[in-house]
């Protein structure tokens, strides 16, 4: 497998608002670079001058798009341009149609960014759309280029207004702008040398700025990322490629594979030629396995302390592309790393502004609008934060063949799914219990069970249980209520309401009322919890059992009711992580009961619950 020669090229992406000047740009700094011939800059500028028109840089790249007989490699997409230092490519060519969608697929990831702005015009819509498209890849910083400086008479004053509306605008969407440099294109100035013009300037020209810029390698890069991208079977050999998004691989390496999370060593390593020890990231490999374990396309092999999570939700922003509506339930297919899933969009939580960068008012996304989902997944896909590996976070959605959206995952508070299955090697062996769970049932006249009480903070939950308690007790019923924050006082006093620990109290919760169930309680618990996968999993302690019950009412219901205040703190950001508010709530797709106590009251809804009660757990 050949490793890319083009990795240590670094890639550049030029982007502003149309007419701003990307390409004058260009083909100036190629002019003054020497890429292109002096012949052909003056046989266009005859051709110009014929024509009446005064020479644009701009015309000089379209030319050499159209003709692409020169010594530079020049296609519609790809521009390679070398300094003194080193050799660059820009990524794709300005005004380009597919432009926005190449680079949100990550089919072109740049490692630098620019964005020109025409100091003349100041900031336009463009300029705030393709900076907010560069945050969303996660670029941190841009070099920004104010532009045309001959049309405001190199004034100083013009360009500092223009650099504090833009940075203002920049800090606000958490970009930090690298250098700033006030260009013009059409005189060349500040482009390769200083200009006398600008002797206010006390920065660099463009070209050093760049030959000095250090290209960030990505931050998390100690932590294996490797995508599964083929398996190859040679003879008994099952040879596994990819691309290192991040981290370092060598023949000994430890690796988990998700999501069927078995770790295996690598054995060998296969790359023709065989250059180094170790590859890293950017490096195209081929692997064998220590152990012989089911390893598919799309699968995601990492290292043992930092994988990536493994969820069927999660949130993320996204550009849609498309001219179609965004419809819920419907099956798109993402394509994260090398992996493709079938999904759906559930929820659309917001849809930004770009100009204002506030939420707009309207429902329906349209065409190049930048909006938060939550998708769904029926399967389990492996993927990071994109605050943690911009290279493996981004994704794209498709609608048959066509490209629908791009985005990155912001995972949220939606908790990692990956059970450890290291647990069960751990040689521990349990006991019988001394007296059956049958023998006391006849003791007790009613078998046990686990009565599971979801729903929004101020639902009804406590309320409910805690009459359902005393009637039963007064039926001669072993039952108990585990109420959440009763618990959290006690057992789960360490756990706070992040999605980590909020995963762990239910794991604890649906434990201990397995206990209560083993010693012939009927249990009802009355917690939050607002993770269906998790709610799953407390299910299937025991399945037979267990008994999911929907305690419902709107977010409105609860937040007017809000009888303990706290909505009121949430909404006034006092309480972080609040259920309904700034963590999400999933409500059951098939509870086994559902009351709703904005219709029923409490008199009905306790009735409903004890008599369900009674039917399903009498002897
Ligand atoms: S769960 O989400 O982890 O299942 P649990 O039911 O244990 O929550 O606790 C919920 C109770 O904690 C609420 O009834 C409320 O009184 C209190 N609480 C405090 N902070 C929060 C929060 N951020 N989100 C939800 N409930 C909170």
């Amino acid at each position: 497998m050949k490793n890319d020669k083009n990795l240590d090229v670094p890639k550049i992406v030029i982007v502003g608002h149309v007419d701003h000047g990307k390409s004058s740009f260009i083909g100036r700094l190629l002019y003054e670079i020497g890429e292109i011939q002096e012949e052909k800059y003056r046989e266009l500028k005859k051709a110009s001058q014929k024509r009446g028109d005064e020479f644009e840089f701009a015309f000089l790249l379209d030319a050499l798009q159209d003709e692409r007989d020169q010594g530079i490699t020049i296609d519609t997409t790809r521009i390679f341009f070398k300094t003194k230092k080193r050799k660059y490519v820009f990524i794709d060519a300005p005004g380009h149609k597919e432009f926005i969608r190449n680079m949100i697929t990550g089919a072109a990831s740049a490692d630098i960014a620019i964005l020109i702005v025409d100091v003349k015009e100041g900031i336009k819509q463009q300029t705030k759309k393709h900076s907010y498209l560069l945050k969303l890849l996660g670029f941190e910083k841009v070099i920004t280029l104010y532009n045309k400086m001959d049309k405001v008479g190199y004034s100083e004053s013009k360009f500092l207004n223009i650099k504090f509306k833009l940075e203002t605008f920049l800090s606000k969407i958490g970009i930090k702008s690298y250098s700033s440099i006030p260009i013009s294109s059409r005189k060349g100035d500040n482009i390769v040398t200083l200009s006398k013009e600008t002797a206010w300037y006390k920065g660099f020209p463009f070209i050093k700025v760049l030959d000095e810029y250090k290209i960030q390698e990505n931050e998390k890069s100690e932590f294996i990322r490797f995508p599964v991208q083929d398996i190859y079977k040679m003879g008994d050999k099952r040879i596994i490629v990819g691309r290192i998004e991040s981290g370092k691989i060598k023949s000994g390496t430890k690796l988990i594979f998700l999501p069927s999370n078995e770790s295996v060593n690598v054995k060998t390593l296969e790359v023709w030629p065989k250059a180094k020890k170790e590859y890293e990231v950017g490096d195209c490999i081929g692997i064998t396995l220590s152990d012989q374990i089911f390893v598919d396309k799309g699968n995601m092999a990492s290292d043992i302390k930092n994988p990536p999570k493994l969820t069927n939700r999660f949130e993320s922003r996204v550009f849609w592309l498309s001219k179609k509506k965004i419809f819920f339930n419907k099956k798109y297919f993402m394509k994260i790393n090398t992996g493709e899933y079938e999904v759906s969009i559930n929820k659309i939580k917001k849809i930004i502004d770009v100009e204002s960068l506030i939420e707009k008012k309207k429902k329906n996304v349209e065409k190049n609008d930048i909006c938060e989902v939550v998708i769904h997944s029926s399967e389990l896909i492996p993927m990071d934060d994109y605050t943690f590996n911009k290279s493996t976070s981004r994704f794209c959605l498709l609608d048959e063949k066509e490209i629908v959206a791009g985005g990155i995952v912001d995972i949220g508070n939606y908790p990692d799914q990956r059970e450890y299955k290291d647990n069960l090697k751990q040689n521990i062996i349990p006991e019988n219990y001394a007296v059956s769970e049958i023998d006391r049932s006849i003791k007790y006249n009613h078998r046990p069970g686990i009565v599971w009480l979801t729903g929004l903070s101020g639902a009804g939950k406590s309320t409910i249980s805690k009459n359902v308690e005393k009637r039963l007790f007064q039926k001669n019923i072993n039952v108990f209520t585990l109420d959440g924050d009763n618990l959290r006082i006690g057992l789960n006093k360490n756990l706070d309401f992040s999605p980590e620990d909020r995963t762990e109290n239910i794991r604890r919760t649906a434990e201990v009322a397995n206990l209560f169930t083993k010693a012939g309680f009927i249990v009802l618990v009355s917690l939050i919890s607002p993770y269906r996968s998790e709610r799953k999993k407390a299910r299937d302690i025991r399945p037979e059992i267990f008994r999911e019950i929907y305690i419902e009412a709107s977010l409105e219901v609860c937040s007017k009711r809000d009888v303990k205040g706290l909505y009121a703190k949430a909404m006034k950001g006092e309480i972080k992580n609040f259920t309904g508010i700034s963590s999400p709530y999933e409500p059951p797709e098939m509870p086994n009961l559902i009351i709703n106590t904005s219709k029923c009251s409490i008199e009905e809804s306790v009735e409903k619950l004890e008599k369900f009660i009674i039917k399903e757990f009498s002897f």
